[in-house]
């Protein structure tokens, strides 16, 4: 996709000279449902990005044409507070919470056009949030931080969507940076870009093809769960606000007073922060063995005790975790679909590539996608 076709295409359908912005999917490489428990995240932003042409008119309407659902939406900016659970809820969800901030967009014809796969647990969903959110900005003349504007991403996914996600993807969306991933404490969300080794390691992502409908109930469940936990748990430990706050020593103290679902759930939490963090520390001091064996264990804990991951996610790591020059493999995003995520030997990656889609469609009978994908930027303006 360039910026030259993105022109073509909205010229094709609305007048004005439009300005371009985009913002990237993401894979998480570890850390995961421990954002909205305030604990640490691990993403990288994808070299895919959500496209967004825009053009400014006076009207107070959004008129939205999406060149991969070809299809038009018309959003009225003065009656813009009800979702319509469709692909458009992203687009006005950020103007809904930008108004609510005091920002008052005066209309625009906008063109979207996006290579994130969607709802396979790449982010399509924040990178249409912030490129969507960025345009807004741009054809007001306004910028924000970077942070700010996740953060308002997050609360359209949260207050108008309807999703409790936390704050990782939009704020990888945001803050990605070529060759690196980033490590974020989602409590304070201070974050280090950490380079990534791009010369003997890919980062393989392979999509299951499959997407589970449970996915978004049993996510805010999952969230009851671990608040449940922070709640019984506060009896022992007064002052703790999350999951994050409480170590290894002082969960295996006390699991025996909780229920064994929330037991379970609460152990998924607080042992992949620990992991998160030895992953930091095995990647600054370029053990990429034992970085893999985070990620595999970082798996077994999301199937066993959160209970999220699926059969087709499980067959892909099972299967991944049998090639030659894998070091680890697990799923990635919420889960109950979607992608895997592997660490790969660069000497493997094509061997690694044909088998797991052979060996995956010969058990399921799917056929997989595989992304090779290199850590990329952030949102941005195209051509400025
Ligand atoms: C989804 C959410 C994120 C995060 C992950 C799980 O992608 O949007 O906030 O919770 O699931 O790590």
């Amino acid at each position: 996709m360039s910026e030259k076709s993105i022109l073509e295409k909205f010229n094709a359908k609305f007048p004005g000279k439009p300005r371009v912005f985009a913002a990237p999917g993401r894979v998480n490489l570890i850390g995961e449902h421990t954002d909205y428990n305030d604990g640490f995240v691990f993403p990288m932003a994808l070299d895919r990005y959500t496209f967004v042409a825009i053009a400014a008119t006076n009207d107070r309407k959004l008129t939205v044409f999406s060149v991969n659902m070809d299809e038009t939406m018309k959003i009225d900016l003065d009656n813009n507070t009800e979702k319509r659970s469709h692909w458009s809820d992203y687009v006005s969800g950020m103007a809904f919470v930008l108004e609510e901030k005091g920002y008052r967009i005066p209309g625009a014809d906008i063109l979207l056009e996006s290579d994130v796969p969607v709802g396979s647990g790449l982010s399509s969903s924040a990178a249409l949030e912030m490129s969507s959110g960025l345009a807004f900005l741009g054809i007001m003349n306004q910028t924000m931080p970077k942070a700010d504007l996740a953060l308002l991403g997050q609360r359209a996914e949260n207050k108008f969507v309807g999703m409790n996600c936390g704050i990782m993807d939009q704020f990888i969306s945001m803050h990605g940076r070529k060759d690196h991933a980033l490590f974020l404490d989602c409590r304070s969300l201070d974050y280090q870009l950490v380079p990534l080794p791009s010369d003997n390691v890919r980062i393989v992502i392979c999509n299951t093809m499959v997407k589970h409908e449970l996915g978004s109930s049993e996510y805010n469940k999952r969230r009851a769960e671990c608040e449940k936990g922070v709640e019984i748990m506060s009896k022992d430990f007064p002052g703790i606000k999350a999951l994050r706050d409480v170590s290894l020593d002082q969960f295996e103290s006390v699991e025996s007073q909780l229920p064994d679902v929330v037991r379970r759930r609460c152990r998924h939490v607080i042992s992949e922060d620990d992991r998160t963090l030895a992953s930091i520390e095995a990647l600054q001091s370029n053990d990429l063995v034992c970085f893999g064996k985070l990620m595999n264990a970082s798996h077994d804990s999301l199937r066993d005790d959160y209970q999220v991951s699926c059969k087709e996610l499980d067959t892909m790591v099972d299967i991944a975790r049998t090639i030659p020059g894998v070091l680890g493999a697990r799923m990635t995003g919420g889960g109950f679909g979607g992608c895997t995520v592997n660490l790969v030997n660069a000497m493997q990656v094509e061997n690694f590539c044909m088998t797991i889609s052979s060996r995956y469609f010969q058990v399921t009978g799917l056929e997989p996608k595989i992304y090779v994908s290199v850590p990329s930027d952030g949102g941005h303006e195209i051509g400025v």
